[in-house]
């Protein structure tokens, strides 16, 4: 079959702070699984990230924490991008938009896209009051300024979410006028802000309502087969369409980020909105990395602008706005770009400490999971176990602590370690670490070889469909039948009575450790990689992956009679219930 070609993005995370279990669970996590998926199926992938580095929010965590922001985005982005390595988390590419090496062809590129938008003519200039802090002796956009939302929430009752920002209610998702605000103070100065009047250019959106909603109104059940995006994405989309869409600034009274590419004095000390030129940093970093690898920056256009490549989204529910409208208006606008062909966003995460109510992950109240701390006590594979299984797919879900040390205890270490462990240590002690002849195979046998077939088939379509929780379910299933099967056959037994009989169930348990090695690989890939050592398979070391993937057919593919295995060792350590996590600080 011919190769498939995806290029598949992760929010850029603010490198303002650190990153917690609720961000490598809504963009990060779902979008290294997919990933290793294609690659273990030969598909052609890029995987881009970096950090959003413009905009408001450096700004303020750069003057809170009293450096400059270049140091604070540099600080942040390298700290990132160790947590994102240290899960097992790895783009091709991890850029930032004002990084050095990266901010050069981001600049370049976003202003053309900026400029192509503009001679097309779908920017209108409008001078316009904004907020101004007299005191600060600026404006305030964005994250400048907060104040009560003024929209109303998807069920119809006012948000009044009293800390919603200048550009975003995080409430009830919807963009902010800042304007519009009720009771609006300055974020710098705690002063209440006053308007004066300043120029900006707007994107005219309603332009794009029509196209926009018959594109998305596609993706219900795209014609050609492709999955269909989740509900909780096109039906916020296309709820936003019907209040109508409103004519955006796009250039910002700002001095940290893309400058506004145009021949007029009324541009000079503006930049893009950081909304603006953030998804643009997708492309930029794939440029990058063409030219890093391919000598030519250019060859971006092999990604983006070609028909035959999907582009795929991964987000956390804040981003839908930008992600299924904004930014697919704005590829439109400029015209040779290809369209998302999915965006899939995941709910917030909430969290809950043993003995505590649940609640929202927050930085300042000190309820979060920093990945960073989490990595100096725990091995990755369990987190990315326990996050897949809860993945807020639907709805919010919550992260359990007590849950999470069950589940590694009882699943990773009791089922799908132990059934690998008591498999491959028999096969040490009794069968000269060889793979034993499969002998006569009986109905029980013949079973346990269909659920290796039904699971990597189950997996592969719902995997194929962004379903992650139910395809590692189909998985983990899987060790549950072999498990059972090892301990209703009782090789120990047999062993004593009809050593022929013993070889046919280890030779079928170790068929088991070989297609649990490939389906848990996308999923746990540190794991994955242990259970290949041990069963001495192949694994060809990749040049851009530091974990090779074994090729997923291989999972039906038996292991002949006689194979060498390896040594064997633990797959998963049990964690003690008293190991409890540092909060927050
Ligand atoms: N920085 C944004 C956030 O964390 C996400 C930006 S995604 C991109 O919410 F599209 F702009 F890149
Ligand atoms: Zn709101």
């Amino acid at each position: 079959m011919a190769k498939r070609q995806f290029l598949v993005t992760s929010a850029l995370p603010y490198s303002n702070g650190r990153l917690h279990v609720g961000h490598i669970t809504g963009a990060y996590l779902p979008a290294d699984t997919y990933v290793r998926y294609l690659r273990a199926r030969g598909e052609d992938v890029r995987f881009i990230c970096g950090s959003d580095d413009n905009g408001v929010a450096s700004l303020i965590s750069a003057r809170k924490e009293g450096r400059s922001v270049e140091e604070l985005t540099a600080h942040y982005n390298a700290r990132q991008a160790a947590d994102f390595k240290g899960l097992g988390i790895e783009f091709d590419v991890y850029g930032g938009t004002h990084q050095p090496g990266f901010v050069e062809l981001h600049n370049q590129i976003s202003q053309g896209f900026f400029k192509q938008t503009f001679d097309k003519g779908y920017f209108v200039k409008k001078t316009t009051e904004q907020l101004y802090d007299e005191q600060a002796g600026q404006f305030l956009p964005d994250r400048y300024v907060k104040g009560t939302c003024y929209h109303r929430k998807a069920d119809g009752t006012p948000c009044e979410y009293p800390e919603a920002y200048g550009d975003q209610c995080e409430q009830c998702g919807n963009s902010i006028d800042p304007m519009l605000l009720k009771d609006p103070v300055s974020t710098i100065t705690g002063t209440r802000p006053v308007p004066r009047k300043t120029t900006h250019w707007y994107m005219q959106l309603p332009k794009f309502e029509k196209p926009l909603r018959e594109w998305l109104e596609s993706k219900r059940e795209p014609k050609d087969g492709s999955p269909p995006w989740r509900d909780t994405v096109l039906n916020f989309a296309l709820g936003q369409i019907k209040q109508g869409l409103p004519e955006r600034a796009m250039t910002r009274d700002l001095h940290w980020g893309v400058p506004v590419p145009l021949d007029d004095p009324d541009a000079q000390g503006k930049v893009l909105y950081v909304w603006f030129d953030a998804p643009i940093g997708y492309v930029s970093f794939t440029a990058k990395w063409c030219e890093e690898h391919e000598g030519d920056w250019r060859a971006y256009e092999r990604w983006w602008k070609n028909p035959d490549c999907k582009i795929v989204h991964f987000i956390g529910e804040d981003n839908t706005v930008f992600h299924a409208l904004t930014w697919p208006a704005m590829l439109m606008a400029e015209g040779s770009y290809q369209l998302p062909w999915q965006v899939v966003a995941n709910s917030f995460l909430n969290i809950k400490f043993p003995g505590q109510e649940e609640q929202k992950i927050s930085k300042s109240r000190g309820t979060a999971i920093w990945i960073e701390e989490y990595l100096k006590m725990f091995e990755p594979d369990p987190l990315r176990y326990y996050l897949t299984s809860i993945a807020p797919e639907r709805q919010r879900t919550a992260f359990d602590v007590d849950a999470f040390i069950e589940a590694n205890n009882a699943i990773l270490s009791n089922t799908l370690g132990n059934f690998v462990n008591r498999t491959l240590t028999f096969a040490q002690k009794y069968f000269d670490n060889r793979v034993p002849e499969a002998g006569t195979r009986g109905p029980g046998e013949q079973q346990q070889l269909a659920n290796i077939r039904e699971a990597a088939a189950r997996t592969t379509e719902l995997l194929e469909a962004f379903r992650f929780k139910d395809a590692m379910e189909a998985v983990i299933n899987l060790a549950r039948q072999a498990n059972g099967y090892f301990s209703e056959k009782a090789p120990w037994a047999q062993r004593k009575t009809d050593m022929a009989a013993c070889g046919t169930t280890i030779n079928v348990c170790i068929q088991m450790v070989k297609a649990l090695t490939v389906l848990i690989a996308p999923f746990m890939p540190s794991s994955a990689l242990r259970c290949a050592r041990m069963l001495n398979l192949p694994v060809s070391p990749s040049g851009q992956l530091a974990l090779p993937p074994i090729a997923w057919d291989e999972a039906t593919v038996e292991l002949p009679a006689g194979h060498a295995l390896g040594e064997p060792v633990i797959l998963f350590q049990k964690l003690d219930p008293g190991q409890i996590f540092a909060d927050g600080k």
